[in-house]
């Protein structure tokens, strides 16, 4: 394994993995996290990290439903992956619509969803409260975000 802090300590080898499959549904946001979440806990975490991943996924699922599969209902699927060293890998994909410029939609504020008062936020708190995201995204085929939280003194 490699040690923390270094540059492939995201790379390390899952321990665990859970795979759900859900419809683009407002109501299956809140299952995901709960179910996230349920996962996690066997990792022993701390109730803030718990909050964190929660509140990370719940960005990420709900711009599959509003973005992604905007005005459509298609699968949303989750990965989530609890590695050695306490990271928890999590990967959220869609098959919708996609992101023409993913560097700008990561900007702070920015949103292509004003008029429904979206405030542009959404990967910038993914990005606060976990370790790392990545984003992958192809017009037309769907996107993935990938969210990595080391979980402390595990
Ligand atoms: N899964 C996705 N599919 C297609 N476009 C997406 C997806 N996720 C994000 N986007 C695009 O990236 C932009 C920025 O997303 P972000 O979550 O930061 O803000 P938002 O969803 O517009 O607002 P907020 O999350 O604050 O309600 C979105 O407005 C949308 O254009
Ligand atoms: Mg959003």
């Amino acid at each position: 394994m490699k040690p923390k802090g270094s540059k492939n300590s995201f790379t390390a080898q899952a321990l665990n993995v859970m795979s759900i499959k859900l419809p683009s549904l407002s109501v299956n946001e809140g299952m995901a996290r709960a179910a996230v979440a349920a996962f996690c806990a066997q990792l022993d975490p701390r109730p803030v990290e718990i909050a964190d991943i929660k509140c990370a996924v719940s960005e990420a699922v709900t711009n599959c439903i509003v973005h992604g599969y905007k005005n459509t209902v298609g699968i949303i699927y989750i990965t989530v992956k609890l590695c050695e060293g306490g990271i928890v890998r999590i990967d959220i994909r869609d098959k919708g619509c996609g992101i023409d410029d993913v560097k700008q939609a990561r900007m702070p504020l920015y949103t292509t969803d004003a008029e429904n008062e979206r405030s542009g936020m959404g990967f910038t708190v993914m990005e606060s409260f976990c370790d790392k995201v990545r984003v992958y995204s192809k017009c037309g085929k769907g996107t993935t975000v990938t969210l990595f939280k080391r979980l402390q003194g595990k």
